[in-house]
């Protein structure tokens, strides 16, 4: 059976883009592969998190994953921390990870961007951290949105690089996977980029925001003066409410706006309510058991610490090989 892994940072509560670009995959694939996910804490230091602040997000992660149905019975659920073998291979792929290449990655461009100050070793290094989360159970799928496709690249090189220097082939090959064959990009509210939570409050619709809020951020949502030609192209931002439109509504319900968009006829005022009643009704069965999840610290510790011990397993295992091929020996 196929090895699937895939994370997401602790840095705060999870949205509709990092549930429709990752975890309606996991939800599935649990059924289906030998599923590892995990709750990306050591990736999250790169900012500087207080403690109380990384345990309050990795727990955040944790409650969602469950109230989202991901099933800890079925599919490995950890904490990246828990599983120092993690830190281990990441510090071996670091030995034949280039600077050139690491700085040359879009994310990496990107936080330097948007945040000079803090250009640290850890995110250059991210995508060999990543890398390491994946081989250490020598995953073959990795359900990730479009934003991750280029670490899926690195971390196959990285894997590669390790296989042709010890002249193995240890490390099969990690794809990025989405059920659909196109990784999804879900855009936010602003009219511009992706649903993110580095984008502002107002951009993203959280799994865990009450109908009051969801209904007033997407009639916030930028829009044009509407449509002044029949069958016009949509500008960005209104194509973006159609998209997220796609995702969470029917298709009869998408139909019908793209219609009267096309007719020249919609009005925002309606296409808006509809989408927010449709977020709300999407987002419903994780919203009702978030309360009870994150009250039962009992059973987050349980799951938690089940899932330590089945995801060190598994890694360890990995890393006595690694350590052999590398050429470390006992005395
Ligand atoms: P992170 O925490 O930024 O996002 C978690 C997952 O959500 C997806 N995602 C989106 N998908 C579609 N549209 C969006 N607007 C959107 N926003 C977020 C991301 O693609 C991702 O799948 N580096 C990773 C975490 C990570 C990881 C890994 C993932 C660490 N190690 C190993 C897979 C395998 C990250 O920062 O994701």
């Amino acid at each position: 059976m196929e090895t699937v892994v895939s994370g997401i940072r602790s840095t705060g509560k999870l949205h509709l883009g990092n549930y429709y670009g990752a975890i309606q995959n996991f939800i599935k694939m649990q059924h289906e592969y030998n599923c590892y996910f995990f709750i990306a804490d050591l990736h999250s230091l790169t900012t500087h998190p207080t403690p109380a602040d990384l345990h309050g997000n990795v727990k955040q992660v944790l409650v969602e994953y469950l109230a989202a149905g991901i099933d800890p019975e079925r599919a490995t659920i950890y904490i990246q921390s828990d599983v120092p073998e993690v830190a281990e291979l990441y510090l071996y792929l670091n030995m034949n990870a280039y600077l050139g290449e690491l700085e040359r990655a879009t994310s990496f461009k990107d936080k330097v961007r948007a945040n000079p100050d803090n250009v640290n070793a850890g995110l250059l290094t991210y995508p060999v951290l990543m890398a390491a989360d994946i081989i250490i159970h020598k995953a073959t799928k990795v359900p990730v949105g479009k934003d991750q496709e280029q670490h899926l690249e690195m971390a196959r090189t990285f894997g590669n690089r390790f296989n042709r220097l010890y002249d193995t082939e240890y490390f099969p090959e990690p794809y990025a996977f989405n059920y659909s064959n196109n990784l999804v990009k879900i855009p936010g509210l602003d009219g511009k980029g992706k649903m993110g939570k580095s984008e502002g409050e107002a951009n993203a619709v959280y799994l865990s925001d009450s109908p009051e809020i969801i209904r007033k951020k997407v009639l916030k949502a930028v829009t044009d003066g509407g449509p002044t030609t029949e069958n016009q192209e949509k500008p960005q931002e209104i194509q973006n409410l159609f998209d997220l439109m796609k995702v969470v509504s029917s298709a009869d319900t998408y139909e019908h706006f793209d219609d009267l968009y096309n007719k020249m006829q919609i009005r925002y005022g309606d296409f808006k309510k509809q989408l927010a009643e449709d977020m709300i009704i999407a987002t419903a069965p994780i919203r009702e058991k978030i309360n009870d999840i994150a009250n039962d610290e009992a059973y987050l510790r349980q799951v938690a610490r089940y899932g330590a011990a089945k995801a060190r397993e598994s890694a360890s295992k990995t890393i006595k090989e690694v350590r052999e091929i590398i050429g470390f020996r006992n005395f």
